[in-house]
């Protein structure tokens, strides 16, 4: 049995215990004060915890397509390209000047103007970017430093989450210094997205724990847009998308 169900039972079955430790403490409580007492086996059958219905449904995995790059769930690592390889959302969607998915703009827009409403207002630093445009990204990081360390924060054209509209980075105002930079994840803006980013449907896809599987150095200024239902469901598991899905990730093929 499932420990949430164990603990579901046991909680019942205390309920019910104390619940009949009241009624025989509770010398006032006339007979028509409690409840009929179940009458026979069938009776107290029915009266348990119907525990097997109990079992939250099993989110549904197949709900959208992980290889469509107009999907909200699109999964785009070193081992799975984004196809086709010159994709590029259309129609486009604007939000603060920058080019993101028609299906990531409105819950960007509502998690910026929440962030702004709670004190604590950030700016979109990267949101799409194009094959070509990735591919002059990569290579400037390769050249400043070196192909190993740049493959660890920078993805290989044709392999950035950039591409589909989805994935933006956000940047933080109060400490400008700490953009694109592993102390993002302490400022006041890197701490809000990490507790409410969530709530927007978005998560922040490249974490300390995932690195084996995401290929990447944690990158708490990346947010990726999945929708508010499996962003919930990965914020409960603490699963990345390749574990949720069972797809793989990790390095490049050699
Ligand atoms: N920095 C992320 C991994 C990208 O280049 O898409
Ligand atoms: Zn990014």
């Amino acid at each position: 049995m499932p420990a949430r169900h164990q603990r579901w039972v046991l909680g019942a079955v205390v309920g019910l215990g104390l619940a009949a430790l009241g009624g025989c403490a509770s010398t006032e409580a006339s007979a028509t004060d409690r409840a009929p007492l179940p009458s026979s086996p069938t009776a107290v059958a029915q009266a348990a915890p119907p525990a097997e219905r109990e079992a939250p449904p099993a989110f549904d995995l197949t709900a959208h397509s992980t290889t469509d790059p107009r999907s909200i769930w699109v999964v785009v690592n070193k081992r799975l390209p984004i196809t086709p390889a010159d994709y590029r959302p259309d129609p486009m969607a604007i939000v603060e000047g920058y080019q993101v998915s028609p299906a990531a703009a409105p819950a960007l827009e509502r998690m910026l103007a929440a962030a702004r409403a709670d004190g604590t207002p950030m700016r979109i630093t990267s949101a799409f970017r194009s094959h070509g445009y990735q591919e002059g990204v990569h290579e400037a990081t390769v050249a400043r430093l070196g192909r190993p360390a740049a493959e660890r924060i920078s993805a290989r054209p044709g392999h950035s989450e950039h591409q589909t509209g989805l994935a933006v980075d956000l940047g933080s105002l109060s400490e400008p210094g700490c953009n694109f930079d592993a102390c993002f994840a302490a400022t006041r803006e890197g701490r809000w997205l990490a507790q409410h980013a969530v709530e927007h449907g978005f998560v922040i896809r490249y974490t300390e724990a995932t690195t084996d599987v995401t290929g990447y150095q944690p990158e708490p200024w990346h947010l990726r847009y999945v929708g508010r239902p499996l962003a919930a469901e990965l914020a409960r598991t603490g699963a990345t998308l390749e574990e949720t899905f069972g797809l793989p990730g990790g390095d490049y093929p050699r």
